[in-house]
């Protein structure tokens, strides 16, 4: 099974860049171009969050165009730039598996790993947040799923990055959901978007992940107290591929125009080439 992370598009009216310079709607189409390429094509597609860049009906249109364009299932969450009554109207059109109301979570039974998607939206603020009634409703879900793999997917991530300019927008989780998530091994990824830029740590006891954005990226910057900015660094999203044997393995795919992929033609006096290495058991 093959899983691709897109996160964080910003979708914005047409003539309207994002932030001003910021062609977010081109850098969709690039993305889903990279998606179509890939050989052997993926499974299915997440999309961390922040769709729109500020929740407008035409932004959405114009994500919903981007998406039509993939073949396979495509399962979609808000984050603090969606406005969830806009998300699912518009493009709850086409993504049937979005609650009608309330909180827009879901799982998909679909694929050997178990896909649970969780809104972690606070109306009008950066920051996020899983309540007592999410983290219940995860709760019950991972209950049904008796131990198969799981992905939870979210836009805000529901961890500290030890980065300023990132910690200062949270996702407020309760310490049950913390609990939660410790207590199922089963539990392969916590992915997320909202940082825009590639994060891997260990999360109560799971691994969680952020993904790259589609578009901008938020300038790596470990200094105290500074606040985030953006950079034109290249876009990328996360290939998450399911192994019977090994579990996830999680893959970062650029995209861009980096030329073709080369064969290794290798120099004579390279000392590695006497024997064929062991094969891994
Ligand atoms: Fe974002
Ligand atoms: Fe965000």
């Amino acid at each position: 099974m093959i899983i691709a992370q897109l996160s964080d598009f910003h979708a914005r009216p047409i003539g309207r860049p994002a932030y001003g310079i910021v062609d977010t709607n081109a850098a969709i189409h690039r993305a889903v171009a990279v998606v179509l390429a890939m050989e052997p094509r993926p499974d299915c597609v997440l999309v961390t969050g922040d769709l729109a860049d500020c929740g407008l009906p035409e932004e959405y249109e114009i994500v919903q165009e981007a998406l039509r364009r993939l073949p396979m299932p495509v399962y979609v969450v808000p984050g603090n730039h969606d406005r969830r009554e806009t998300f699912a109207e518009v493009l709850g059109r086409d993504h049937s598996y979005l609650p009608k109301a309330g909180f827009l979570h879901y799982t998909v039974e679909d694929f050997p790993v178990r896909l649970i998607g969780l809104d972690t939206v606070m109306a009008g603020e950066d920051g996020g947040e899983i309540c007592a009634e999410r983290e219940a409703w995860l709760a019950e879900r991972l209950r049904e799923g008796q131990g198969r793999p799981t992905i939870v997917f979210m836009h805000h991530p529901p961890f500290r990055v030890g980065v300023d300019g990132m910690d200062v927008m949270p996702c407020r989780v309760t310490r049950g959901f913390v609990e939660t998530i410790a207590r199922h091994p089963e539990i392969e990824r916590v992915l997320c978007g909202h940082y825009h830029r590639p994060i891997q740590l260990r999360f109560a006891g799971r691994i969680g992940y952020v993904a790259p954005g589609t578009a901008h990226q938020v300038a790596l910057d470990l200094r105290r107290g500074t606040e985030n900015r953006f950079i034109m660094e290249p876009p990328a999203f996360a290939v998450h591929v399911w192994h019977e044997e090994i579990g996830i393995v999680s893959h970062l795919q650029p995209i861009g125009d980096y030329g073709p992929a080369r064969d290794f033609v290798l120099d004579p006096a390279y000392p590695g080439q006497a024997k064929p290495a062991a094969a891994y058991v």
